[in-house]
């Protein structure tokens, strides 16, 4: 084990072919501040607030490949005319010294779908939907892996230092890695090789058609959280077979599921009554808060909470990783790279402090200030915020909502 200390923290380190600023990258926490999926001077701003933060590097967060791969309102669909504004945000993050990186994926069965459709490996019920998902057939794989490939060259084109690919959460290729949930008998099913296919394909494709200054991450689940699903011995096989396959410049470790188990990515206060009002009033809303514990359950906040999972990982693979969770503390970061941790991603903590990572570097307020209360959560409907930022700090707030919809790159 080796030593540490604040100088390692906010030194240049490279992230594949990149040099970032520091360690600490800001973790996707989607926005929802595009318009027709397009990038708006608020969603800007937003990410502005945590560069000039001092961070290393940070995320857009989930930006779908096509447009059955939403998982929310007014999130980017990576298209060709969404480009100028991708263009302007990368843009703008430079100018302030901050790599940005791009989240993207397909929200399979927590998605909003086609027609009603939202694919998946097999069929199950959706809790969240209401009714069952379809599963994915072979055309569709192969037309997923296509658009995961045309976005990443999109990307690249827009600027983007860096992609992270969304292989967690029980979005589309979560589900694929399940034992529970992929039940398939051809070639995307069965062992685990087959279940991994999806996720090393799509990294493969991805890879081979970016530019080597371009770093590619993947967000991948350590467990799911739930009995029979994807648990962290066999992520400690994906992160070799990925690792193997050298399409990775690192992998970030995350757990729980949209799908099925939401708090477990979490952990903290379960905001029911916050997360009942996105729910319009009647069957659906009442059908939410009667089921809200089940899906909901509640886990203890604890301080870098996926730690123990992680190590098992780190004990596996030589590939950077970058440990994530309950990260709100300096000591906590300095613990993650004496374990041997690359680098941190942190969340709700910015979310609370934009600015923590400056106070940390000239050596102020140690401890971060959120409560994890997880309202920020269902804030997600509003323009992402932390309840206990006044409202006029907030970032982008000033420009969310706008009073005409105004898209970067279109309007101006
Ligand atoms: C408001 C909000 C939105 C989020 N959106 C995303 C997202 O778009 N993609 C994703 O992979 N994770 C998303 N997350 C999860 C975070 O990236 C992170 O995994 C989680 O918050 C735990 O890290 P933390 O303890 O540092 O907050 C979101 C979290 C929050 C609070």
């Amino acid at each position: 084990m080796t030593s540490t200390n604040h100088t390692s923290i906010f030194s240049p380190v490279q992230l594949g072919p990149l040099t970032l600023r520091n360690r600490i990258i800001k973790a996707a926490t989607f926005e929802g501040m595009a318009i027709d999926n397009m990038v708006t001077d608020a969603l800007v701003d937003f990410h502005k607030a945590f560069a000039e933060g001092r961070i290393g590097m940070t995320t857009l967060a989930y930006c779908a490949v096509s447009p059955d791969g939403q998982g929310a309102p007014n999130e980017i669909v990576v298209r060709e005319d969404a480009v100028p504004g991708l263009r302007y945000f990368v843009d703008a993050m430079h100018n302030l010294d901050v790599a940005a990186s791009m989240q993207l994926g397909h929200a399979g069965p927590v998605g909003m779908g086609i027609g009603g459709r939202a694919i998946s490996a097999s069929k199950v019920f959706s809790k969240s939907r209401f009714k069952n998902t379809s599963p994915a057939t072979e055309d569709e794989l192969l037309r997923v892996i296509n658009d995961f490939e045309h976005a990443a060259a999109l990307a690249a084109k827009s600027g983007f230092d860096c992609l992270e690919l969304h292989f967690g959460h029980g979005y589309l290729i979560s589900n694929f890695l399940s034992p529970k949930l992929n039940k398939r008998k051809d070639g995307w099913g069965g062992s685990l090789e087959n279940r991994a296919r999806l996720a090393r394909t799509i990294a493969k494709r991805v890879k081979s058609v970016v530019p080597d200054t371009m770093a590619v991450i993947a967000k991948i689940n350590l467990d799911d959280g739930v009995k029979k699903g994807f648990k962290v011995d066999e992520c400690v096989e994906v992160a070799r077979m990925l690792e193997s396959d050298g399409t990775l410049d690192a992998l970030e470790l995350t757990g729980g599921s949209s799908f099925e188990n939401p708090m477990y990515f979490f952990r903290g206060d379960v905001p029911v009554h916050e997360m009942a009002e996105i729910f319009p009033k009647g069957i659906m809303r009442t059908g939410f808060k009667l089921t809200a514990k089940k899906f909901m359950p509640y886990y203890p906040f604890e301080e870098a909470y996926f730690l123990e999972q992680a190590q098992k990982v780190r004990a596996a693979v030589d590939m950077p990783l970058i440990l994530l969770g309950g990260i709100n503390n300096v000591e906590t970061i300095e613990l993650a790279l004496r374990e041997g941790f690359d680098f941190v991603a942190m969340g709700r903590a910015l979310l609370r402090e934009p600015d923590l990572v400056k106070k940390w570097e000239a050596g102020i307020a140690a401890e971060g200030q959120c409560i994890h209360c997880n309202k920020c959560m269902p804030s997600i409907y509003q323009g992402t915020h932390c309840f206990l930022v006044p409202h006029e700090e907030r970032p982008g707030h000033g420009k969310w909502p706008p009073p005409v919809a105004k898209k970067v790159g279109i309007n101006d």
